[in-house]
């Protein structure tokens, strides 16, 4: 008997040193973390199993019980079921702490302050040169035009080819190409769409195409690798250079207004034939290259940089107009009759059908209307240029 209660004394003892990390949660508990509390659980319930479990050792010992003296049975049953009892009701104990104490932790948790003042997000405003763009779609759309979007990265026949550019020929390198390393050219202008746009339509067409154009160029105040052009199609029978002026010339005054008159200077471009610049009647001094101090100031008004209240002051000594640099006119863009040749190229048969293009570029147009000293800060992203535009 005595080397039993012994052994009985023994599980406890091992039990309790044991039991000691379980002991003492309520004291423990402010500075337990959830995630820690979560597995001291399971592996409380673990260790439940091997201390009272079939297999554990106070199970074992109650098995001792028959085997004892029948005198001393009696008191050596309560033995054990005393020990077994105090086991079970400090794993109990323990259980029911750290369950109170993950119950509390998750409501803590989860719990929402409703009173603390939302966050109010702040709602996005477009880029300026998505303000120009989408003021010209509208102007065209109302027109009949539909506006066409197409890759980036093309070819060379798409990029040149099939705007009689061919090999060799010095159009080529004026527009300095970046290529993949595949050997796909960064498509330099979006006359390329004029191309894509014939096959996938066919003619009777009417299209702009707004999109990025890749060159390799060196950024400064007025020249970044990357930019937007505004490329514009038309092509049906009978079309000739008086619908290019005249459409020209009508988007361009829904754009500056009704005084605003055009200009064409004979040029070239290997997908035209005849070609012409055009230029636009200054949007500030209407033409005559001279500002008024108010017209100045209406001009300067918006977005004033320190670099632009130094020429506003200088050229009050003079009364230059500044966007057109006392000229009276806007240079803009490239135009002309569609070369037989693009036409050709797209399967249209240039004895019936006849058209005109035009392209022009919107960082130089947007800097002049918004008063940008410098195309660069469109590309920037500092918040602090872009949230003039809100
Ligand atoms: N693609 C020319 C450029 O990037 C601009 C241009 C000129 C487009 C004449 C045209 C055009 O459609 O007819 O410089």
């Amino acid at each position: 008997m005595e080397e039993q209660r012994k052994q009985v004394e023994g599980i406890r003892e091992a039990f309790k040193a044991k039991f000691e990390r379980f002991a003492n949660l309520r004291s423990a508990a402010s500075d337990l973390k959830l995630a820690s509390a979560e597995a001291l659980s399971k592996e409380l319930a673990e260790f439940k199993i091997k201390s009272t479990g079939k297999k554990s050792e106070i199970a074992e010992a109650k098995k001792l019980i028959g085997k004892v003296a029948p005198e001393e049975r009696g008191r050596f049953g309560q033995l054990v079921q005393a020990a077994e009892k105090e086991i079970t009701d400090l794993l109990e104990k323990a259980e029911a702490e750290l369950n109170e104490f993950i119950t509390a932790a998750r409501i803590e948790r989860e719990r929402l302050d409703v009173t603390i003042p939302g966050r109010r997000p702040r709602t996005g405003h477009l880029h300026p040169i998505t303000i120009l763009r989408q003021q010209i779609e509208d102007i065209f759309v109302s027109m009949g035009y539909a506006i066409e979007d197409d890759r980036e990265i093309e070819t060379d026949y798409y990029n040149f080819d099939a705007l009689n550019i061919p090999e060799g020929h010095p159009a080529r390198e004026s527009q300095d190409t970046f290529y993949t390393t595949g050997g796909f050219a960064l498509r330099s202008q979006t006359s390329t769409v004029q191309i894509r746009a014939m096959e996938r339509r066919g003619v009777p067409i009417r299209i702009i195409a707004p999109g990025k154009v890749f060159r390799r160029d060196t950024p400064d105040m007025t020249h970044v690798p990357m930019f937007h052009q505004i490329e514009g199609l038309c092509v049906d029978k009978g079309i000739t250079m008086a619908h290019l002026k005249g459409t020209v010339t009508e988007w361009l005054k829904r754009l500056f207004g009704e005084d605003t008159v055009t200009r064409f200077r004979p040029s070239y471009f290997p997908f035209t034939e005849p070609s012409a610049e055009f230029d636009f009647s200054c949007f500030v001094c209407h033409g005559s290259g001279r500002v008024s101090s108010e017209q100045r100031a209406v001009s300067s008004k918006e977005g004033e940089s320190a670099g632009e209240q130094l020429t506003a002051n200088s050229s009050q000594l003079t009364d230059r107009c500044r966007p057109c640099k006392g000229s009276g006119w806007i240079e803009l863009g490239g135009s002309g009759m569609v070369h037989p040749n693009v036409l050709r190229a797209c399967g249209v048969d240039p004895a019936v059908y006849s058209g005109f293009a035009f392209g022009f570029g919107l960082e130089r147009m947007a800097a002049m209307m918004f008063n940008i000293d410098d195309i660069r800060h469109m590309f920037e992203n500092d918040v602090r240029f872009l949230e003039q535009f809100k």
